[in-house]
């Protein structure tokens, strides 16, 4: 596992001259004449990412010029400076010239997730270019943020043939080892069946016995209960995907990545609160043993289920998790999963989609997204809606026909298993589909930054 952390306070750092369009003149006029001769013959004008190395006598790099470009080149593109970052050799540098803490903050952090690789099974971790925390910066808390992401990325990343139910349960026991957590595993055989039977009945088909995970840290402050989807692999079930659909379905249990990743956060930042971590851990596979189209199941609370497609599994183990959640009253619930294709047609990959019938929690999370840098936008629990999970047969159905708002009504699924109780639904992705900065390629978490960032407000800390 890849630790991203700051250089030593004490290492002599190089120093990154962060010089937006506008204040090339600025910087021109306090720089050194030949820092101006070299940058003007370079052609540096201060776009975005653009990366100039300042020689000194001796020919070692004495100082980095940085492009910080516009206010709105910036909005196009977040972290810009760990593009930097990946430009430049090996050594310690530090930030110049980013009065704003909170951007001097963020830029920081994408510093350190710029040196995110995963190496499980080929290549090394690359020995980049270091940062040295500004001394007004939260270090420690920047760090903590940084590990949680590489938790979530790692856990995705990692294919299916190594991460089955077992060893998701083996990677939120290692979390509870460090952290101090009590953690309880309901396996299948174990009462699964009897106990949670949504979770069962979809991972009843995979050899990799279905299980519940269950953390608890902290015995003070409000209650707060994470749900993550845990579905370690998704082949449809019987109703198979096709393999272009099927490709990425490693990343199907995401939301179980990015609750882990919070959970860690949250610990390790000591945020008041006493936790607890719900995954349903399964894989939806096929075998005579699958659930099948047109079944009835009888959830945890008691609600029956019509199965409409076994492909709309993740709703299935969240029900059965969210009901075990809410027999607890937490003063919240939050769930994350990879739930639908149609979040994903409708906002994309870069934000996620949130639900909440509260607008506090909106207004706090909407601004918290927005200065951490992890967009969130939200949707509604369209009340009307709900007539179309309503198939007659049995109180609900898993996967309405009709094609519509797809993303909706699976949240309005999830919604009735919380028992009326505080909740919150991010229907992810979990998947940077092409490089950009401080985001290579492949798993990446969503919400969890802007979420921490929230909690105090949303708590009442
Ligand atoms: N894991 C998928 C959703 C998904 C697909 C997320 C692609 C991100 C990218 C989920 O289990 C699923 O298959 N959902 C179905 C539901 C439908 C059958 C009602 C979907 O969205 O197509
Ligand atoms: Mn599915
Ligand atoms: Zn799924």
């Amino acid at each position: 596992m890849t630790s991203l952390t700051f250089a030593d306070a004490d290492t002599p750092a190089i120093p990154v001259h962060v010089v937006p369009e506008a204040g090339l003149e600025a910087w021109q006029a306090d720089a050194p004449a030949a820092w101006v001769t070299l940058s003007e013959a370079q052609g540096f004008s201060g776009k975005l990412g653009q990366t100039l190395i300042l020689p000194g006598q001796d020919g070692a790099i004495d100082a980095v010029l940085a492009g910080y470009g516009t206010e709105a080149a910036r909005a196009r593109k977040r972290f810009a400076l760990a593009s930097v970052a990946a430009k430049l050799p090996a050594g310690t540098y530090r930030l110049a010239g980013l009065d704003e803490v909170a951007t001097l903050a963020e830029e920081s952090l994408g510093w350190l997730l710029s040196g995110y690789k995963f190496t499980r099974y080929a290549g090394k971790p690359a020995d980049g270019a270091l940062l040295q925390a500004d001394p007004r910066l939260d270090a420690p808390r920047l760090e903590a943020i940084a590990a949680g992401e590489v938790l979530t990325r790692d856990l995705i990343n990692t294919p299916a043939n190594d991460m089955g139910p077992e060893e998701l349960e083996a990677a939120a026991q290692t979390l509870a080892d460090r952290t101090g957590a009590t953690c309880h595993v309901i396996r299948d055989g174990d009462l699964l069946a009897e106990n949670l039977p949504l979770i069962h009945t979809v991972g009843r088909a995979s050899p990799r016995r279905p299980r519940l995970i269950d953390l608890r840290w902290g015995g003070t402050g409000p209650k707060l209960t994470l749900v993550g989807k845990g579905v370690c692999f998704d082949t449809g079930g019987l109703n198979l995907k096709p393999g272009g659909s099927m490709a990425l379905m490693k990343k199907d249990m995401g939301g179980s990545a990015t609750v882990l990743g919070l959970a860690q956060m949250i610990v390790d930042t000591k945020l008041p609160v006493q936790l607890r971590v719900l995954i349903p851990a399964v894989e939806n596979a096929v075998s005579g043993a699958a659930f099948r189209p047109g079944d009835v199941l009888t959830a945890r609370n008691g609600l029956t289920v019509e199965i409409n497609n076994t492909d709309a599994e993740g709703r299935l183990v969240l029900a059965d998790a969210l009901a075990l959640a809410a027999e607890d009253a937490p003063d919240l619930i939050v769930s994350m999963a990879t739930l639908t294709g149609a979040a994903r047609v409708a906002v994309g990959p870069d934000l996620a989609p949130y639900y909440t019938t509260d607008p506090a929690h909106a207004a706090a999370l909407s601004a918290a997204a927005h200065d951490v840098r992890d967009p969130v936008w939200q949707l509604p629990f369209h009340a009307p809606y709900e007539d179309m999970i309503e198939p007659g047969i049995a109180d609900l159905d898993n996967a309405p026909s009709g094609g519509f708002a797809g993303s909706i009504t699976a949240a309005l699924f999830l919604r009735r298993f919380t028992g009326g109780l505080g909740y919150m639904h991010f229907d992810i992705y979990g998947w940077q589909p092409s490089a950009a900065p401080a985001r290579p390629k492949g798993g990446v978490g969503q919400g969890a930054r802007a979420l921490l960032a929230a909690l105090p407000k949303i708590l009442n800390l």
